[in-house]
């Protein structure tokens, strides 16, 4: 038996839904959905602009939420830029630092365990300015070694974009050493860490990676915000991705200039609501710790790894991840179909190529399912998994699969 302390903070939850599907989206604990309401119900001004007392305050509480932030991993406040998600605080790194700084024939360092939105941009990127993508070569079970990442490594490579934990294998890279050999050759780090945020203690001072993306949603929060971490010298040296209100300085007829890193990158109106929740959402994990959660999520883990593994069925393509991710399909069944039938058992998982597709034909399959476990997940919803994992492996023998 397990009692999970967690559970009752999650109000999602009280329609006896199992969920399993954390790498998609976190649930929100009630402290995160009250910092909204109290936005809404007793703010709701924008931030920067007014005197009054509701204006005041909430912008008050946004820059705090930067702080927040900044202590959380390690940064300094100026380094700290509010962005809708990790998806866009990658393509800010991309088009923003990369088509200003590659030149033809420059290298870009990825994996096939990117997800698109740590993919694309660079290949975007890539074709716009001639440079061209390197692919550090997966080991046997689909992970980054610091070995072929230095087989990858050349006096040419300017950009290495690599995700912290994979969404489908949920391996973690050996980012530190990976920092270390970047640097040795002059060439960025840029740290895809949606993952890797919600369970694993990041240090960006201590990992020295130049940039780090995370979404706000992945980590308790609230959607449409994200975080992008950026060296001070390189956010002050990059120009501005969008512009509009709020972030210049001057503005003239010929010439305008802008503020400063972090409020030349967020011009426009923020997501203000969501940052509030987000700040809530970092001091609900800070009250529990990474540590602990990381520990319940590998016990969890452990023990649906354990569970499965007994079930012939049933294929794992990672078996050996360190994190909550576990991804699989039965027999030949299509993932498409497998998923219709755990929806029906109320057990929420997600079925597809995860928008990671080059992972998915590494592994030498179509789609698969994903279970995720984070730190509301309990030994029993392990079990109503895998019973329904058995439900399903018998409703498709009948079926013909
Ligand atoms: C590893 C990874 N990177 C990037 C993203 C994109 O995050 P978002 O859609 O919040 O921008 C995801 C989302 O699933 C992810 O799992």
């Amino acid at each position: 038996m397990m009692t999970n302390p967690w559970v009752k903070d999650f109000p999602q939850l009280n329609s006896g839904m199992c969920y399993l599907d954390t790498a998609a989206t976190s649930l929100k604990p009630l402290s995160v959905i009250e910092t909204l309401d109290h936005y809404y119900h007793d703010l709701s001004a924008n931030i920067h602009r007014g005197m009054y007392h509701a204006a005041v305050e909430t912008t008050q509480l946004y820059e705090e939420t930067r702080e927040t932030i900044a202590r959380f991993i390690g940064a300094e406040t100026e380094e700290i830029i509010f962005t809708r998600g990790t998806t866009s605080g990658l393509n800010m790194v991309a088009f923003s630092y990369g088509l200003a700084h590659l030149k033809p024939g420059d290298e870009i360092i990825v994996s096939e365990l990117e997800h698109h939105s740590s993919f694309l941009p660079w290949q975007e990127v890539a074709k716009r300015t001639g440079a061209v993508l390197r692919f550090v070569t997966l080991n046997e079970e689909g992970r980054i070694t610091v070995e072929a990442f230095q087989e990858t490594l050349s006096e040419k490579t300017k950009v290495v974009a690599l995700t912290y934990v994979s969404n489908v294998m949920g391996f973690i890279t050996p980012l530190k050493e990976i920092v270390s050999l970047a640097h040795d050759t002059d060439a960025i780090v840029v740290v895809d860490a949606a993952q890797a945020i919600q369970h694993i203690e990041i240090d960006v001072s201590d990992l020295d990676c130049d940039f780090l993306a995370f979404s706000g949603h992945k980590m308790l929060g609230p959607t449409g915000i994200g975080i992008l971490y950026g060296k001070q010298n390189l956010l002050q040296s990059m120009e501005p991705f969008e512009f509009g209100g709020d972030m210049n300085e001057d503005v003239e007829k010929g010439q305008s200039t802008w503020k400063t890193a972090p409020q030349k990158f967020e011009a426009g109106t923020m997501p203000i609501a969501s940052v509030l929740g987000l700040k809530t959402a970092v001091e609900y994990l800070q009250s529990i710790g990474l540590k602990q959660i990381s520990e319940h999520i590998e016990k969890v883990h452990r023990y649906a790894i354990a569970q499965l593994s007994q079930i012939d069925e049933v294929t794992i393509y990672n078996k050996t991840s360190e994190t909550g991710i576990i991804s699989f399909n039965l027999s030949d069944v299509p993932a498409h179909d497998a998923i219709t039938f755990f929806a029906e058992q109320d057990v929420a998982l997600r079925a597809g190529q995860h928008c990671a597709k080059l992972i998915c034909d590494w592994l030498g399959i179509h789609s698969c399912l994903r279970a995720s476990v984070y730190l509301y997940n309990t030994y029993k919803d392990v079990d109503r998994l895998v019973e329904a994992v058995k439900q399903a492996v018998k409703y498709f023998k009948e079926l013909g699969f």
